[in-house]
C-alpha cells in the first residue's frame, strides 16, 4: 500500500507539501497541487485518518448524545449537525441514550475513549456518572436544547419564555380569554420556560390563569392526547390551548377529533417547534418556529470555537423563536 512518502517522491515534493494539499492547511500552487493529485491517483494512495489523528492529536470527529424520542424535532436538529460537520470536514459519532442513565454513561465513555474532539449533549437532565470527567477532564462540551445546566459547557437554549409568550399572545390577539396550557414535563427547563411565557402573556393581558387548565404532559404524543382529554372532561373548557410542543399538539388534535370538536372553530390550538409535520396536519398547525437546522449548525460552530479556545469564558446563546400562523387558530366563535 502506497504511503505519503511514495506520493511525495513521485511528485518530487516534501511530505509536508503532500499533507498541505490533502488537508488544505496552507496555500500550494496549482501546478504542485496538480502533481501531488496525479501521484495520488497513480499510486492509489488512500490517506489514513488514524495516522493523521496520531500525528495531529485530533480525530476531526465530534460526538453527539441524543435522547431517543419519536419526536422528529431531534432528527431535524441532528440533520443540521451532520450537514455542518460535513461542510467543515468533520465526522459525527451519534449515540442514542434512550433516556437511560447507564446507556448515557456508557456512550459517553465510548466517545471519550475514541478521543472525539468534542461532544454535543442533547438529552434529558439525566446525571452523568461522577468521575467520568475526572478521567477526561478537558473534553469540550456544548449543551443544546435542554441538558443539565450546571455543567462546565457552553449552552445553547431555545428562548422558551419568549416562545411561550408569543404563542399565548397570538391567541389573546385573536380574542381568546379562556386559554389552557399543556406543558412538557415540569422541572425540565424547556417545559418550565414555555409555561412561564404562557403565564407572563396571560398576566400582562389581565387574564386569569386557571390552574385546572394547566395540564402537565410529557413532550410526546400520548401526553398531549391524555392532557387534552383531561381538559375536555372538565365542566368548563378553554376556547384555546397552547401545547408546549408539536408532538403534544398532535396528540391533542387526536383527542379533539375523537371528542368531535372541530379545530379551530370550537378550539384553537398552538404548538411549539414547527417540525416539518406541523404543516401537513389537518388543520395545519399554528406553532412556534425553532430554527432546528440552525440550532444544529450553531452547536457545531460553538463546539469548534470551544475546541480552538478552551479557556475562553463560557458562552450561553439563546435562539429567537418565531410565530408561524396556520389553520389551527382563529377568533373564538
Ligand atoms: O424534547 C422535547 C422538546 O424539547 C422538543 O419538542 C423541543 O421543543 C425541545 O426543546
Amino acid at each position: 500500500m502506497a504511503t505519503i512518502k511514495d506520493v511525495a517522491r513521485l511528485a518530487q515534493v516534501s511530505t509536508s507539501t503532500v499533507s498541505h494539499v490533502l488537508n488544505k492547511t496552507r496555500f500550494v500552487s496549482p501546478e504542485i497541487t496538480f502533481r501531488v493529485e496525479q501521484a495520488i491517483d497513480e499510486l492509489h494512495y488512500a490517506p489514513s485518518a488514524l495516522a493523521r489523528s496520531l500525528k495531529s492529536n485530533e480525530t476531526r470527529t465530534l460526538g453527539m448524545l441524543v435522547t431517543a424520542s419519536a419526536n422528529p424535532f431531534f432528527a431535524e436538529v441532528v440533520q443540521g449537525v451532520e450537514q455542518r460537520c460535513f461542510e467543515l470536514g468533520y465526522s459525527l459519532a451519534l449515540c442514542n441514550t434512550r433516556g437511560d442513565k447507564e446507556r448515557l454513561n456508557a456512550s459517553m465513555e465510548m466517545l471519550l475513549q475514541k478521543r472525539v474532539d468534542g461532544i454535543i449533549l442533547m438529552c434529558t437532565q439525566v446525571r452523568l456518572g461522577a468521575g467520568l470527567f475526572d478521567r477526561y477532564p478537558s473534553v469540550p462540551l456544548v449543551l443544546a436544547d435542554w441538558g443539565p445546566m450546571d455543567m462546565e459547557a457552553d449552552l445553547i437554549q431555545d428562548g422558551g419564555k419568549q416562545g411561550g409568550r408569543l404563542a399565548t399572545e397570538h391567541l389573546i390577539g385573536l380574542g381568546h380569554r379562556h386559554i389552557g396550557c399543556i406543558t412538557g414535563p415540569l422541572g425540565k427547563r424547556a417545559a418550565d420556560e414555555r409555561l412561564a411565557g404562557f403565564k407572563t402573556a396571560m398576566t400582562t393581558a389581565g387574564l386569569p390563569i386557571r390552574p385546572e387548565w394547566i395540564i402537565e404532559g410529557d413532550f410526546e404524543l400520548a401526553g398531549g392526547n391524555s392532557a387534552m382529554s383531561a381538559l375536555l372532561a372538565q365542566a368548563e373548557r378553554p376556547t384555546a390551548v397552547f401545547a408546549g410542543n408539536d408532538m403534544m399538539a398532535m396528540g391533542a388534535l387526536r383527542a379533539l377529533a375523537d371528542a368531535g370538536i372541530s379545530v379551530p372553530q370550537q378550539m384553537s390550538l398552538v404548538g411549539y417547534d414547527n417540525i416539518e409535520l406541523a404543516h401537513y396536519l389537518v388543520p395545519a398547525l399554528t406553532t412556534i418556529e425553532q430554527p432546528k437546522a440552525g440550532l444544529g449548525a450553531l452547536t457545531v460552530d460553538t463546539l469548534l470555537a470551544r475546541i480552538k479556545a478552551p479557556d475562553s469564558p463560557r458562552r450561553v446563546l439563546t435562539l429567537t423563536p418565531e410565530l408561524i400562523v396556520r389553520g389551527s387558530s382563529q377568533t373564538p366563535v
